[in-house]
C-alpha cells in the first residue's frame, strides 16, 4: 500500500526523503509529498503523480531546505489520487504534518466530530483527521499528545509525525503496518520497509503494534501505547543496495526472473543436509506432524496460487487432506479448524492485511500455523509458530516472481520432508525426489535460457483482448499463476480453466484466432488436455502448447509449442511457470506498459 519515511540528521532531509520514497514507490505511486521543518513552520510540496514529478518539482528535494522531515507514496484508498489527498497532510494551525499507511476505520465519526468543533478539512482522506487529533490535544507534550490520539483511532496505522515545537524530532507509530527504524551516526529514519534504509545503514529496529518511537538525530526512545520505554534489539539487515537495484537490467520484473535459479538455490541449499531434509524449526518433528489430519493453506495472489500449486505435492507425498482457501474468504468463513490442523500461510511481503486476518481466525481455533514468507521480521512470520523463510531477497516489482518460485520450492521441501519423517515414503522415492528437487534450480536456467524464443512467442499477444490459460492439476494451478501475470502487467483480460471444464460453458467464447495457452508438462494428464486442444482448434482458436519434449503428440494439435525441460511430474509446476512469467513481461513490454508499477496495485496490500 503506501510507503511512509522521515529523517532527522544533519542532511538535507527532502533529499534524503525523496530517494527513499523512490525505493518504497513500489508500493503506491499515484501521489506522493514531502514535509520538512524550517524556521518559519513546515514546508510541504504534495502532487499527484510519481515520485519523479515530485522530484522535478523540488529540484530534488534541494527547494526544501531543513533538516527534518517526512514523506509519503500513496495508494489512495479514501479519495482520488490528487494533489490535495496525497500525504502528507498539515494541521490548521500549521504546527503538525503526517503521513499515513493504512486506514483509520472510524475516519467519519472522527471527521464529523473535529468538523464540529471547528476544524477544516482539505482532503477527502482518513488521514486528515490525525493531524487535526494532534491540534485539538496538543498539551505542549508531544509524546503525551501522540498517546492520547492514537487512543481514538481505530484500524492499521503506520504513522510519521512532525512538530515544529519539536524541530529535531521524528515520532513512528506502529499499529498493524509496518514500519522499520534505521540506525545512522548522528541521523536516523524510519521507513515503511528496508529498502528504502538500506543505502544509509543496516541496523534497524523493527517497531511492534502498538509501539511508538520518538527519534532525533543522535537518540531513538520507543514507548508502548502506555507510555512505558521499550526496550528494543537492534537487528542487522543482510539485504545490500545491489539486491535492492535494477543493476543494468530495464525492470525489476525482468532482473527478479533471472534471479530466480539463485533465490530457489539460496532457499533449497541450507536445508538439504548429508541427504536429509532440515527444516528450520525441530518443533516440526514426527509427533507433531503425525498429529496433523488436515492442512489449510491460505494465502492472496500469486502466494495463493503457489499454494495451489504445492498442494499436490503435499497431498500426494504426505497423504493429508489439503484445503486451499483464499485468505480474504477464509477470514469471513467457518473453517473447519482445529488443534489437529496445520494451516500454510504463504506470503512474500508478510505484511498482506487479509493474510494476517486469516492467521488470527485459524489461531483463534488452535491451529498451528507455519508461515512461508520472505521479509524477516514481518507481521505473518511474527504470528507464526513455525517459519520457513524464502531466501529470495527483496522483490520489489508489483508482479511476483522469485516470490512465487521460491514459495513453491519450498512447499516441495516440506512435502518430502513430512513424508520422510512420518514414513510415508519409501527410501527410493524419497531419493529420487530429493534429486529432482536439487535440480531445479538448473532446470529453472533452462527455461530462463528459453528468452528470446519466448520473446518472440510474445509477440503475436501484443494486441490479444483476451488469453485463456489452460491445464489440468499441477498445470491448473500455473495456468492460474500465468494468468494472473498476464493480466496484472499486460492489462490484457486473462483467464485461467481447468481444461476439461471448459466444455462446461466458457468453449462458447472460443471463436477464430481466440489465444489459448495450454499448459501440458504434466505427464499423467496431458493427452487428457490435448483433447481439449483440439477441441479449441475445431472452433478456431489458436494454441500455445508447454510441454516438454517427451511429448511426442503435441506438434500435431498446438500451433506453437514451448518446450520446458523435464523434471519429475510432481515439480513441474515449478519449471513451468517461467516462460509464463517471461510471456506477460514481454507482451507488456510490447504494449508499453509500466511493467514494474501495473496501474492501480501496490506491492504490499495491508488494508482489507
Ligand atoms: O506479499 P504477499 O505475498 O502476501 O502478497 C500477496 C499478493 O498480493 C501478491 O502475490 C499479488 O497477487 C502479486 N502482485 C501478484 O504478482
Amino acid at each position: 500500500m503506501c510507503g511512509i519515511v522521515g529523517y532527522t540528521g544533519m542532511q538535507q532531509a527532502a533529499t534524503v526523503l525523496l530517494e527513499g520514497l523512490k525505493r518504497l514507490e513500489y508500493r503506491g505511486y499515484d501521489s506522493a509529498g514531502v514535509a520538512v521543518i524550517k524556521d518559519s513552520g513546515i514546508d510541504m510540496r504534495k502532487v499527484s503523480g510519481r515520485i519523479s514529478k515530485l522530484c522535478e518539482e523540488t529540484n530534488n528535494g534541494e527547494a526544501l531546505p531543513g533538516c527534518v522531515g517526512i514523506g509519503h507514496t500513496r495508494w489512495a484508498t479514501h479519495g482520488a489520487p490528487t494533489d490535495m489527498n496525497a500525504h502528507p497532510h498539515k494541521s490548521n494551525d500549521g504546527r503538525f504534518a503526517v503521513v499515513h499507511n493504512g486506514i483509520i476505520e472510524n475516519y467519519q465519526s472522527l471527521r464529523d466530530e473535529l468538523i464540529g468543533k471547528g476544524y477544516l478539512f482539505e482532503s477527502e482522506t482518513d488521514t486528515e483527521v490525525i493531524v487535526h487529533l494532534l491540534e485539538m490535544y496538543y498539551t505542549g507534550d508531544l509524546k503525551k499528545t501522540v498517546l492520547r490520539v492514537s487512543s481514538r483511532l481505530q484500524g492499521s496505522y503506520a504513522l510519521g509525525v512532525i512538530c515544529t515545537d519539536y524541530p529535531h524530532e521524528i515520532v513512528a507509530v506502529r499499529e498493524a503496518s509496518p514500519l522499520i527504524i534505521g540506525i545512522g551516526v548522528g541521523e536516523n529514519f524510519f521507513a515503511s520497509d528496508i529498502t528504502a534504509l538500506v543505502p544509509y545503514t543496516r541496523n534497524v529496529i523493527y517497531l511492534e503494534d502498538g509501539e511508538f518511537a520518538r527519534i532525533t538525530p543522535d537518540e531513538i526512545q520507543v514507548f508502548d501505547l502506555l507510555g512505558k520505554i521499550v526496550k528494543k534489539e537492534v537487528r542487522r539487515v543482510t539485504w545490500d543496495v545491489q539486491a535492492a537495484e535494477r543493476g543494468g537490467y530495464e525492470h525489476f520484473m525482468l532482473k527478479e526472473i533471472m534471479e530466480q535459479p539463485h533465490a530457489v538455490e539460496a532457499t533449497i541449499h541450507p536445508r538439504i543436509q548429508n541427504g536429509e531434509i532440515k527444516l528450520d524449526d525441530e518443533r516440526m518433528d514426527a509427533g507433531f506432524l503425525n498429529n496433523i489430519n488436515r492442512i489449510v493453506i491460505t494465502a492472496c495472489g500469486s502466494a495463493f496460487y503457489a499454494g495451489c500449486a504445492g498442494r499436490y505435492a503435499i497431498e500426494s507425498l504426505c497423504k493429508v487432506p489439503v484445503i486451499t482457501e483464499l485468505a480474504s474468504e477464509l477470514r469471513y468463513s467457518e473453517p473447519m479448524i482445529d488443534e489437529h490442523t496445520l494451516v500454510i500461510v504463504l506470503s512474500q511481503s508478510g505484511e498482506t492485511a487479509d493474510t494476517i486476518a486469516a492467521i488470527k481466525e485459524c489461531k483463534s481455533k488452535n491451529a498451528s500455523i507455519l508461515a512461508i514468507v520472505n521479509v524477516v521480521g514481518s507481521t505473518v512470520a511474527k504470528l507464526a509458530d513455525f517459519i520457513l523463510y524464502t531466501w529470495a531477497g527483496p522483490e520489489i516489482a508489483v508482479a511476483t516472481t522469485k516470490g512465487y518460485t521460491t514459495q513453491l520450492v519450498l512447499l516441495y521441501l516440506f512435502a518430502l520432508y513430512t513424508a520422510r519423517v512420518t514414513q510415508r515414503i519409501d527410501d527410493k522415492t524419497y531419493r529420487k525426489l530429493l534429486r529432482a528437487i536439487k535440480t531445479l534450480p538448473r532446470r529453472i536456467q533452462e527455461s530462463i535460457d528459453m528468452n528470446p524464443t519466448i520473446a518472440s512467442c510474445a509477440e503475436k499477444y501484443k494486441d490479444a483482448r483476451s488469453i485463456f490459460f489452460i491445464g489440468r492439476n499441477t498445470d491448473q494451478a500455473a495456468a492460474l499463476e500465468g494468468a494472473l501475470k498476464m493480466k496484472e502487467i499486460s492489462y490484457i483480460h486473462a483467464e485461467a480453466y481447468a481444461a476439461g471444464e471448459l466444455k462446461h460453458g466458457t468453449i462458447a467464447l472460443i471463436e477464430e484466432h481466440q489465444p489459448v495457452i495450454a499448459l501440458c508438462c504434466n505427464e499423467k494428464v496431458w493427452g487428457k488436455t490435448m483433447n481439449n486442444i483440439i477441441e479449441v482448434k475445431s472452433r478456431g482458436g489458436d494454441v500455445l502448447a508447454v510441454t516438454t519434449k517427451k511429448n511426442g503428440m503435441i506438434s500435431s494439435v498446438a500451433d506453437d509449442i514451448l518446450y520446458i525441460p523435464e523434471t519429475e511430474t510432481l515439480f513441474t509446476g515449478l519449471v513451468e511457470i517461467v516462460p509464463l512469467q517471461l510471456l506477460a513481461y514481454y507482451t507488456a513490454k510490447n504494449r508499453n506498459c509500466d511493467i514494474d508499477k501495473p496501474k492501480n496495485l501496490a506491492k504490499s496490500v495491508t488494508v482489507e
